[in-house]
């Protein structure tokens, strides 16, 4: 599938046109996440917490929180403290209303910021999450320097991201899914035209598994590993810091 011109500019620039994409999709965003994938999105964040080993106690950053969802997984999982980063707003704003729907209002700390600049001391949390957020980020290598910084000696990153499934009859299935029914529906509902097009090409173009784990490696984590899920339609990578 031809990527359109103004796909191509977000996919290039990213910054403040993934910023307003996810400023205007955030009313929509948590309902075509659960529909589009047919829930299994809440499943793959809970293995992701569960592989992690957070503990009690623990002081965790979820970056590119969004409207919340890894946060609560984190919160489901473990006594732990959880503040939320991310560069919209307006997708924090309906993650504090769906918290407060649901009883735990205050229960994360929802702070506006940038991965690439993040507003935290060195050391300060004892595992930093991300889910399908790396992929957005503007300068992907910046990002996971800051959040090895931010991260206690002996602490964890967990990082989940869509992946590409490896085998046939999946692959195609997938394939078509991806860069034909997606953009339709998510353009259908959400009404935007670009953010279901970019989502595609976003995966398309990200490191995979073995490249992303290099790249992990570079930005200086220690003891790096993935594993996927659903057939690899979405990969759990893992790394800590040296103590
Ligand atoms: C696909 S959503 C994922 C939200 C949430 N983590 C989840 O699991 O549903 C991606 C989020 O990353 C945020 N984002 C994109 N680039 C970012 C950056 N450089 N720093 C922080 N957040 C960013 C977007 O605003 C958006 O809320």
């Amino acid at each position: 599938m031809a990527t359109d011109d103004k796909t191509q500019e977000i996919l290039e620039k990213k910054g403040a046109h993934v910023q307003n994409m996810f400023d205007r999709i955030a009313g929509w965003y948590d309902f075509l996440n659960h529909f589009l994938s047919l829930g299994i999105d809440r499943r793959w964040r809970k293995k992701l917490i569960r592989a992690a080993g957070l503990k009690d106690g623990d002081h965790v950053l979820d970056v590119a929180t969004g409207t919340g969802d890894l946060a609560l997984s984190v919160l489901k999982a473990c006594d732990c403290r959880v503040t939320g980063m991310d560069v919209s707003e307006k997708m924090m704003e309906a993650g504090r209303k769906k918290m407060r729907k649901k009883g735990r209002e205050g229960s994360v700390r929802f702070i506006a910021g940038r991965a690439e600049e993040i507003p935290f001391e060195d050391n300060t949390f004892d595992a930093v999450t991300v889910a399908f957020g790396v992929r957005n980020y503007t300068d992907l290598e910046q990002g996971l320097k800051e959040m090895l910084r931010v991260l206690r000696p002996g602490g964890i990153t967990a990082i989940l991201e869509f992946s590409k499934p490896a085998r046939q009859p999946l692959k195609a299935l997938y394939s078509f899914y991806l860069f034909h029914l997606l953009p339709w529906a998510g353009k259908l509902f959400s009404g935007d035209k670009y953010a279901y097009t970019y989502l595609p090409a976003s995966i398309k173009k990200f490191p995979q598994r073995e490249d992303f784990l290099e790249i992990l490696e570079r930005c200086g984590f220690s003891g790096c590993r993935y594993e996927t899920y659903t057939g690899g339609i979405v990969a759990a990578y893992f790394g800590e810091k040296k103590n």
